[in-house]
């Protein structure tokens, strides 16, 4: 393949992120991570699963980052999942380290790399990313907002039992609690759902989107979810790779759009060969606002934490 992913984490959203990557036969795929054995144990089975699935990526397994070198794009995995009673935000006093740690090593090869973070909590993390890396804004990504809207547009097609390609949806804002669901911009086939449903029907969906990762801690025990979150990664990762300029909701450094400063939060940005090509200022109402700047005074609170962990 002439592009390379690299994903460092092959717990399970990254092995999970690679499986798709190569299974959509978009690039070469190395996967890394701390454990020794655990990369090469899995890039080798995915390799062995080549045949079967009809792609010709080729899957390298490494703890060493020199087998990274040259990569196109970076997805960062590695951290901690949250269990059952703990917010994302829990995670920030080891992921941080992690995260920066894995980042300069990331950057030592791939200079050029556009990175898409993934560790919790997203949104401090991206910031961590930013810092350790040096790279311009437009090539630190952070995922979050895809799988959140990817949920909520799960949970429209139940309700309404409409195909889920007919459904669009945009959540923003930060990657907890207080993230933005926004009713009048998701719709099935055009239509916004604030005509298809009740205000309860939609208030229902909205806080099971916003609770939608605890619901599947809650369920898994042992972990958080990762076939969803390793979709949202590639799918932006493919918005890359192939330059398809999609407008996704991810997490971007914004620097006076939405009247913020110096912040990553979840905004509709374009997604090409060079990371984030623009951020998409759309209308809020006055209560959209409130609550997106209400979810940004959380990420500026772990943006807080981050200082004092040094
Ligand atoms: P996991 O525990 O299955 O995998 C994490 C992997 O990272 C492990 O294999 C571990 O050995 C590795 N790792 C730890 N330290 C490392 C280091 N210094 N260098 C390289 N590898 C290292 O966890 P899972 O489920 O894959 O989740 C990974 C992270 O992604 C968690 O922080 C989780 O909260 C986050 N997450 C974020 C989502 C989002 O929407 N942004 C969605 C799902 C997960
Ligand atoms: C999720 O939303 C854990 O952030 C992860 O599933």
């Amino acid at each position: 393949m002439d592009k390379k992913v690299t994903v460092i984490g092959s717990g399970n959203v990254g092995a999970t992120a690679a499986q798709r990557l190569c299974e959509k036969e978009l690039c070469d795929v190395v996967l890394i991570d701390i454990i020794e054995g655990v990369p090469q144990g899995k890039a080798l089975d995915l390799a062995e699963a080549a045949p079967i699935e009809k792609h010709d990526s080729h899957l390298v397994g490494a703890n060493d980052y020199a087998a990274s070198a040259d990569s196109d794009i970076v997805i960062i995995t590695a951290g901690i999942p949250r269990k059952p009673g703990m917010s994302r935000d829990d995670l920030i006093g080891t992921n941080a380290g992690i995260v920066k740690n894995v980042t300069q090593q990331v950057i030592k090869y791939s200079p050029n790399a556009i990175l898409i973070i993934v560790s919790n909590p997203l949104d401090a993390m991206c910031h961590v990313a930013l810092e350790a890396s040096g790279f311009p804004k437009n090539r630190v990504i952070g995922m979050a907002g895809v799988l959140d809207s990817a949920r909520f547009r799960a949970f429209i097609a139940m309700e309404l039992n409409v195909s889920v390609e007919s459904t669009h949806a945009f959540v923003l804002g930060g990657h907890g609690d207080t993230m933005v669901p926004l009713p009048r911009y998701s719709t099935v086939a055009g239509i916004p759902i604030t005509e298809l449903m009740s205000k309860e029907r939609i208030d229902a969906l909205v806080k099971r989107t916003a609770n939608g990762g605890a619901e599947i801690v809650s369920l898994l025990k042992t972990g958080s979810a990762y076939y969803a979150p390793a979709s949202a990664a590639v799918e932006m990762a493919e918005s890359i790779l192939k330059d398809k300029k999609k407008i996704l909701p991810c997490a971007a450094y914004l620097q006076g759009e939405y009247g913020m400063q110096d912040l990553f939060i979840g905004v509709p940005v374009k997604l090409g060969a060079k990371g984030i090509e623009q951020v998409i200022e759309i209308r809020l109402t006055d209560e959209e606002m409130a609550a997106l700047k209400k979810s940004a005074a959380a990420v500026e609170e772990l943006k807080g934490v981050l200082k004092r962990l040094g």
